[in-house]
């Protein structure tokens, strides 16, 4: 097996789908693995560490030759039609979303494996990259806000007089939520917080947060929250309304998968907040749950600073390179045959079956084929 690790190109990306360490874990396989010259250099992993575990590094193309290639972000249509047919390919491939990526992968013969598409199940833990990088990302969030905010976190008596503390709101209390309370709970913070989805109230009362009264949902059969209607919205934005005219830092994390992210702060709302306020709205990519928030810009309204960055794991790009690289070698080893060496690609295995989105000239995911307009066999 030929593995390529070829450097992340997209804008603003500083991780790596492979770290010294887990090159190591693919060498013990006797896999050979070519790094692409600087791959790892925005995340602190030199070339010469990759080649001290095992891998030697290429200037150029690590992928046209590989049988395997791990990436972070998608790759573009041209570089999908460089890899050879049989290739797998394992990164965030953004199938639910793209079409034409989907239908490049299925005509390349390509083995696609999204991380997105992973299982959000016990036994796919360690493979859950959406959740390793959602949780460095709320971490990203608060220390972003706590950054570009005038106001010190954490209360201080002083002889100068007392600082009073900063009143952070989190909202949307999944994996990137719960990481932002705590953060802001360990920089001093007041920390009030809420989620549709009624257990989470007690997992903010166990970081220390309040939980904050507002309308609440049973969550679908896949534990995710549900698209709510106007009249559930309007009751949301009168009971979020005091405490966003209160606050000195926000941050949102609120997603409903495959669909726009859910509007929780309006213009009427942010035109309440205090000048010096700061928002750091994580939905910015899908939609933005705060009014006027725009990809990965700033955007100052009344005084108010609204962030809307759309990779914050980049930020700790070590950290999350090596939490992500981890989720990438536990789902390459559930394809890896000892026997044979090589891949295994067993679509009846949840796992696999599940993260896989093309195979052999399909589109075997069902969310892709509907996507593409694809018939399901009867
Ligand atoms: N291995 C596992 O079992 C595992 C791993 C990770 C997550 N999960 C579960 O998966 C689910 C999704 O987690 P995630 O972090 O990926 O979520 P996510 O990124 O899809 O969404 C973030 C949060 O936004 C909330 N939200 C959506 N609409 C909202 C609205 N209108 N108002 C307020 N909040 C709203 C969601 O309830 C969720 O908590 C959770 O139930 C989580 O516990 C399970």
């Amino acid at each position: 097996m030929q593995v390529g690790i070829p450097r992340e190109r997209a804008s603003g990306e500083r991780r790596v789908a492979a770290t010294p360490d887990t090159i190591g874990d693919m060498v013990g396989w006797e896999w050979t693995v070519a790094v692409e010259a600087g791959a790892g250099a925005a995340a602190g992993f030199t070339d010469a560490a990759y080649r001290e575990a095992g891998a030697t590094v290429v200037e150029g193309d690590v992928t046209a030759s590989a049988d395997l290639v791990l990436r972070v972000g998608p790759p573009t249509v041209g570089e999908i039609q460089r890899l050879s047919g049989g290739t797998a390919i394992a990164g965030f491939l953004d199938p639910f979303v793209d079409a034409d990526l989907v239908r490049a992968l299925a005509d390349g013969q390509i083995t696609a494996l999204a991380v997105e598409a992973v299982p959000r199940t016990t036994l796919a833990q360690a493979m859950d990259a959406l959740s390793s990088q959602a949780n460095l990302a709320g971490y990203a969030a608060v220390l972003m806000g706590a950054e570009h905010s005038p106001k010190a976190l954490p209360m201080m008596v002083t002889a100068a007089g007392t600082i009073r503390p900063t009143k952070a709101l989190i909202l949307g209390v999944g994996v990137a939520g719960l990481q932002a309370i705590a953060t802001a709970k360990r920089l001093g913070a007041i920390v009030h917080a809420y989620d549709i989805r009624p257990e989470t109230a007690e997992q903010v009362e166990s970081l220390g947060g309040k939980f904050v009264a507002a309308p609440t949902t049973e969550a679908d059969e896949g534990g995710y929250a549900k698209e709510v209607g106007q009249d559930v919205q309007a009751q949301q934005f009168a009971a979020l309304a005091p405490y966003v005219a209160e606050a000195d830092l926000i941050v949102t994390t609120a997603q409903i998968p495959g669909r726009p992210a859910p509007r929780l702060i309006n213009a009427e709302m942010v035109a309440t907040m205090h000048a010096g306020s700061v928002i750091v709205d994580m939905a910015a990519g899908t939609g933005g749950n705060v009014e006027g928030s725009v990809p990965d810009e700033t955007v100052t309204i009344d005084g108010v600073t609204i962030f809307g960055p759309t990779n914050l794991a980049s930020q700790v790009a070590t950290d999350a390179s090596r939490m992500y690289a981890r989720n990438l070698i536990a789902l390459i080893e559930r394809l890896h045959d000892a026997e044979t060496g090589g891949l295994n690609v067993d679509l009846d295995d949840e796992i696999i079956g599940g993260t896989t989105v093309t195979h052999a000239g399909d589109v075997t995911h069902p969310r892709c084929r509907r996507l593409l307009g694809i018939e399901e066999p009867a």
